[in-house]
């Protein structure tokens, strides 16, 4: 089949490669209609996340039809229409019994690796790098779905690839980052980034009962569709955040901020930017904390910090002393997709939510490894990319 493989640092190629076998018999093998690109994939792209191999297969927002299925299997079966959560979960460990389904113990099989990293493993994504399992991902023809009883939801209804593809990933990982940030009646929320994971949290913010919703980004598309889901925006090259932030809050602070930026954060011509895009050029990627440094900065006395940007190592300079002593809560995680597959269905059947909005790139296998310049670059007005092998 092809598939997008990882090559190294900026480096991707669609390639001709083996077709997937079942390996367990609670596996199945999908025959993948749309796969999306999603921020994390940049990471990888990028060269952040460490223990990425040559040849990995990307891709872990992916949805498709089952053409072959193990015989363990008893809830899928040949023709099922699912979308596959990017969390490989097994549904019977501790954590997957508490619904933590991205802490999942027993399906990272290099888990090792990760304890040595991290001092636990968490679960084996798609396309995540060895160190999270080494999955082959799904932006590629097929792909190997384990516990299949336990991740993919069959889409019964009408519903078109577009409108479902995104319970994959950054639907459930908006709504959950606006859970995490603990929203009451009326608050005020701040969400960094208007990127398709921002546009999610946006959304779910007002959903769980913001009174406002300010969002942070530099790209004008962004802060445009940011605006036409009723976010106040600030441009952060334009305009300094904290100041903008105290004058919108008459000083309090948002009582609840989200970081959905992550470790690629952008700073504003700092010392840090300077030494940053230096070590970026000889290869050394560290997690960069502007936007988190802010929103702990500017979050009101013992509010919440709920953080759905992806970090993948240590971080300098992060205000924790501030953290401390207003009294923050910070939460933080990879997506309990399993979790959010269900209700979050039923919003987008019952016409609550649309989420082919984010959608900007339709592009084909082929022609994804420009497709990955394009949105790392956010050129061309892309927001999203949905690859159609
Ligand atoms: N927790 C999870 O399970 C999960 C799931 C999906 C994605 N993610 C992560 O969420 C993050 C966002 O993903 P995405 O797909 O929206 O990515 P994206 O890269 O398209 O969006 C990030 C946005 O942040 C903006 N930005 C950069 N620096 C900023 C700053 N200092 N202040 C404000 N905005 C700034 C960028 O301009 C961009 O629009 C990534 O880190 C991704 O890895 C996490
Ligand atoms: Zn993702
Ligand atoms: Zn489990």
């Amino acid at each position: 089949m092809k598939a997008l493989c990882w090559h190294g640092t900026g480096d991707v190629r669609v390639d001709s490669v083996p077709d997937p076998k079942i390996i367990d018999q609670r596996d199945v093998i999908l025959k993948i209609t749309a796969a999306g690109i999603c921020g994390s994939d940049i990471h990888l792209f990028n060269g952040f996340q460490p223990a990425m191999e040559q040849g990995d297969i990307l891709g872990h927002e992916s949805m498709g039809e089952v053409v072959e299925v193990g015989s363990k299997v008893t809830k899928l079966k040949k023709g099922d229409r699912v979308v596959v959560p990017f969390t490989i979960s097994c549904g019977e460990c501790y954590f997957c019994k508490k619904t933590l389904f991205s802490c999942c113990d027993t399906t990272n099989p290099n888990a090792a690796l990760a304890a040595e990293a991290m001092g636990h493993s968490p679960a084996g994504l798609f396309g995540f790098s060895q160190m999270l399992g080494g999955y082959s991902g799904g932006q590629a023809e097929y792909l190997r779905v384990p516990h299949a009883d336990v991740g993919p939801i069959k889409i019964e209804s009408g519903l078109r690839d577009e409108q479902v593809l995104f319970l994959s990933d950054i639907f459930p990982t908006g709504y959950m980052a606006a859970e995490n940030a603990q929203i009451e009646n009326g608050d005020t929320v701040a969400i960094w980034g208007c990127g398709p994971v921002a546009q999610f949290a946006i959304r779910s913010a007002w959903m769980l009962g913001a009174g406002r919703v300010i969002a942070i980004d530099r790209v004008t598309e962004r802060l445009q569709m940011a605006r036409e889901a009723n976010a106040e925006t600030i441009n952060f090259e334009e305009d300094d955040v904290h100041e903008r932030l105290m004058t919108l809050t008459k000083g309090r602070g948002p009582d609840s901020c989200i970081d959905a930026v992550g470790c690629e954060a952008h700073g504003t011509g700092t010392f840090e930017t300077m030494v940053d895009t230096a070590t970026d050029k000889i290869g050394i990627h560290k997690d960069r904390t502007y936007a988190l440094s802010q929103a702990i900065m500017a979050c009101r006395k013992a509010g919440t910090v709920s953080i759905p940007g992806v970090y993948t190592g240590a971080a300098d300079n992060l205000p924790l002393g501030a953290a401390m002593n207003k009294g923050l809560t910070m939460k933080m995680g990879q997506t309990h997709v399993q979790r959010y597959l269900k209700p979050l269905l039923k919003k987008i059947e019952d016409g609550e939510i649309d989420p082919s909005f984010v959608i900007t790139h339709r592009v084909e296998l082929n022609e994804a490894p420009a497709a990955y310049q394009t949105f790392r670059d956010k050129s061309d007005g892309c927001v999203k990319v949905v690859v159609t092998p």
